[in-house]
């Protein structure tokens, strides 16, 4: 089986990772990465596969930044060509990203078999750019990969046959174990960011949603929150490239105890948020790896996709008020101590997702 493994941003690398590795031990699946370029920067895309573990993609589209519809129909008209060219058996797609939705509908169209990773995940806003993304790829994919019981109940309820959803676990966190076990064994002075870890406590920040960065007044409040955390705690700050954009552009300020840098490696990002306090976060994975190690985790956010990292796990959601996000930072730490990690997230998902795609004739 000739399977398209389709990755274009910066969270789908660490789902891709651990599914080609799992390929690479089992016969009949012939896995060929796809890299459609929808994140270019070293930092947003190499990096990663550096980090990762991946080699270098067999196809690299290049599409590049630009509004959803310019982004989207550039990575279809690239994949559309390789898979004329190439005819896979199968296209599998990971996450909720742009490229997630170009590559499903133009394999579907070549009536091309699509797999869905996460899927059936629904925060039901659908003013999130993802969320359009996750319904669409559902809506056509053939076989569905999910996380959590909640992604099951999802799909079961939008008509799909119990026979295509594949409840496997979470490949994130695949990704996750396999990385922490190797950076047990890096001496930490080969981190650049080794130094900011000794200085005692802190919390460790990410922030990107367009709904959080993109508007004034959201973010002024959000920022508001954190210098008031960074009276407790000194704040690490990774800062994506449209968060970046955005601080300029409305002159954010930020507490001198929030530390700013450009945007980390995997394995340097862990480095400094497994010994994290505490994690502040918009990012939907970090929601689920916070979990998994029990570290405490506020998710700026008014809604998750995720929702088993609230029941179970680590995971308070504080919305994007100043007032709310100092509450659940109050709460997050209690949590910990009843929280547990959800079913199947044992870093097996991807050996099982393997055993699925051998079974599909
Ligand atoms: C995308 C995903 C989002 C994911 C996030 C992780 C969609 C709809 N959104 O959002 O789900 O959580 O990636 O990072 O697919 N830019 C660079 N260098 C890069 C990439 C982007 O400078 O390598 C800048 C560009 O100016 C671009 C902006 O960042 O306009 C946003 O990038 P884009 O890929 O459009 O969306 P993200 O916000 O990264």
């Amino acid at each position: 089986m000739k399977v398209f493994l389709v990755a274009g941003a910066r969270p789908n690398f660490m789902k891709i990772a651990p599914i080609y590795r799992a390929s690479l031990a089992v016969t009949g699946v012939d896995c060929r990465i796809v890299h459609t370029g929808q994140h270019y920067d070293y930092e947003m895309s190499e990096a990663f596969f550096d980090d990762l573990e991946i080699p270098q993609p067999q196809y690299f589209l290049d599409a590049g930044s630009g509004s959803h519809a310019v982004q989207t129909a550039k990575i279809m008209l690239a994949f559309e060509k390789i898979c004329e060219k190439e005819k896979p058996d199968l296209v599998m797609v990971v996450g909720d990203v742009n490229s997630t939705l170009a590559c499903s509908i133009v394999a579907k169209k070549l009536l091309i078999k699509v797999a869905h990773v996460e899927a059936g995940l629904r925060s039901f806003d659908l003013t999130m750019p993802e969320e359009i993304n996750r319904m669409v790829t559902d809506a056509i994919s053939d076989c569905f990969f999910v996380t959590e019981e909640s992604g099951r109940l999802n799909l079961l309820r939008e008509g799909k046959p119990e026979e295509s959803i594949h409840f496997i676990g979470n490949v994130m966190i695949d990704n996750l174990l396999h990385q922490l076990e190797k950076i047990k064994n890096v001496q930490g002075s080969m981190f650049r960011v080794q130094g900011l870890k000794v200085k005692g406590p802190y919390a460790f920040l990410t922030l990107h949603r367009p709904s959080n960065v993109d508007d004034k007044k959201t973010f002024t409040g959000i920022a508001e929150a954190l210098n008031t955390i960074a009276k407790d705690l000194i704040i690490l700050f990774p800062v994506h490239p449209r968060t970046k954009k955005m601080i300029e552009q409305f002159k954010i300020r930020f507490s001198e105890n929030i530390k700013l840098m450009p945007p980390l490696g995997f394995k340097e990002s862990l480095y400094l948020w497994k010994d994290a306090k505490v994690v502040l976060t918009d990012s939907g994975g970090l929601q689920e790896e916070t979990t998994a190690l029990k570290i405490p985790c506020v998710t700026i956010r008014e809604n998750t996709e995720r929702p088993i990292t609230v029941e179970l796990g680590t995971n308070v959601l504080a919305g994007t008020t100043k007032k709310g996000i100092l509450k659940a930072y109050q709460q997050c730490f209690a949590k910990v101590k009843t929280a547990s990690i959800p079913p199947l997230w044992d870093g097996k998902a991807a050996e099982r997702i393997m055993k699925v795609l051998q079974s599909i004739k």
